[in-house]
């Protein structure tokens, strides 16, 4: 049992963790920026604006933009909270993303989640009650050689216009099971997160029935989205997808090329392999809080 004076401490300890009005969001920026996780301020404002994103800051702290942590909506789940990025230290830090957490489970979100941490930092929130969502792998494929072109039958593999936006949403909601599919947001977002990228689309018909995104960042090549109309897979759509995007990293300058995916996702992983890349022994974990139900007695 708690004692009275253990609950003055707990409700101390919540007494100065703040949510920034949204007319303060703007003096974060200048941090925020460097989590690399928007293209643009306008891109910050408007995730703030329209993904429930907030400012959880330490008011009581004498530097001039406080500890702070960005929660925000996961993509375009309005059930789920993330945490987006986080500007503290040891106890500061614990304090805020645990203040933070319960501030959105109270508020609703079923489940409140990390971005992929490493597994050292993984450990560090199961020490304030987080467990495991999902665990990812990293694999690589060195590229030393141009792979040869790519030809299939029926299928043209052609360069992203904007115009096919809307259509490659759709594919990817159907690719895609709910918790990981993309919004239009972050869709943009990875498209445009390299110094150079490469958007490639399987149409057939004059249809889209899969994607893939990719891009370079010097002799680093990132394979980040790949994804086939349920209908259309297993036809070698996604292989070529790929197969095309490692063509256009190896002409950007890639020299290895670096993907992720699921522990479980075992056709992912199956085509990865395939095409040579090899695990590099190397994951990331999302962590999560999720909320307590009530607890109803009963026998
Ligand atoms: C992963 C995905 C892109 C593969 O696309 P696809 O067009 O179905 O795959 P392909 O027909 O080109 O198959 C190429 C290889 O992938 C692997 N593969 C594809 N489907 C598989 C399955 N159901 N089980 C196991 N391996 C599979 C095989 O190695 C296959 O080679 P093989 O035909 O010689 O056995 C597709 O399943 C997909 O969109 N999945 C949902 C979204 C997703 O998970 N994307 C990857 C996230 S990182």
């Amino acid at each position: 049992m708690v004692t009275i004076q253990d609950l003055a401490d707990l409700f101390r300890e919540d007494n100065d963790i703040v949510v920034a009005p949204p007319a303060e969001c703007r003096r974060f920026w200048p941090e925020v920026k460097a989590s690399a996780h928007f293209r643009s301020r306008r891109d910050y404002l408007d995730f703030m604006q329209h993904n429930n994103g907030r400012i959880v800051y330490l008011q009581c702290s004498r530097e001039t933009t406080p500890p702070f942590v960005l929660v925000g909506n996961w993509r375009s789940r309005s059930d789920i909270a993330a945490l987006w990025y986080v500007k503290a230290e040891r106890e500061e830090k614990r304090r805020l993303v645990t203040g933070a957490a319960k501030i959105c489970l109270e508020e609703g979100s079923k489940r409140f989640i990390t971005r992929p941490v490493t597994p050292m930092e993984a450990e560090e929130y199961a020490s304030w009650g987080f467990c495991p969502h999902s665990r990812i792998i990293l694999l690589e494929k060195q590229l030393n050689r141009q792979p040869p072109p790519v030809e299939m039958e029926g299928i043209r593999l052609l360069h992203f216009r904007t115009r096919d936006l809307a259509e490659v949403i759709r594919v990817d909601r159907l690719a895609f099971d709910d918790f990981w599919r993309l919004d239009r947001r972050t869709l943009e977002t990875v498209a445009g997160s390299c110094l150079h990228n490469v958007f490639l689309l399987a149409k057939e018909e004059g249809r889209v029935r899969g994607y893939a995104v990719g891009g370079s960042n010097g002799r680093i090549g990132y394979l980040q989205r790949l994804g086939v109309h349920p209908l259309y897979q297993g036809l070698g759509l996604g292989e070529a997808l790929a197969r095309q995007l490692l063509r256009f990293l190896y002409i950007m300058g890639a020299t290895v090329v670096s993907v992720n995916t699921q522990e479980d996702n075992l056709p992912a992983l199956s085509l990865y392999r395939k095409l040579g890349f090899r695990d590099t022994g190397e994951y990331r974990v999302i962590m999560q809080k999720t909320r307590r139900e009530p607890h109803r007695g009963g026998k």
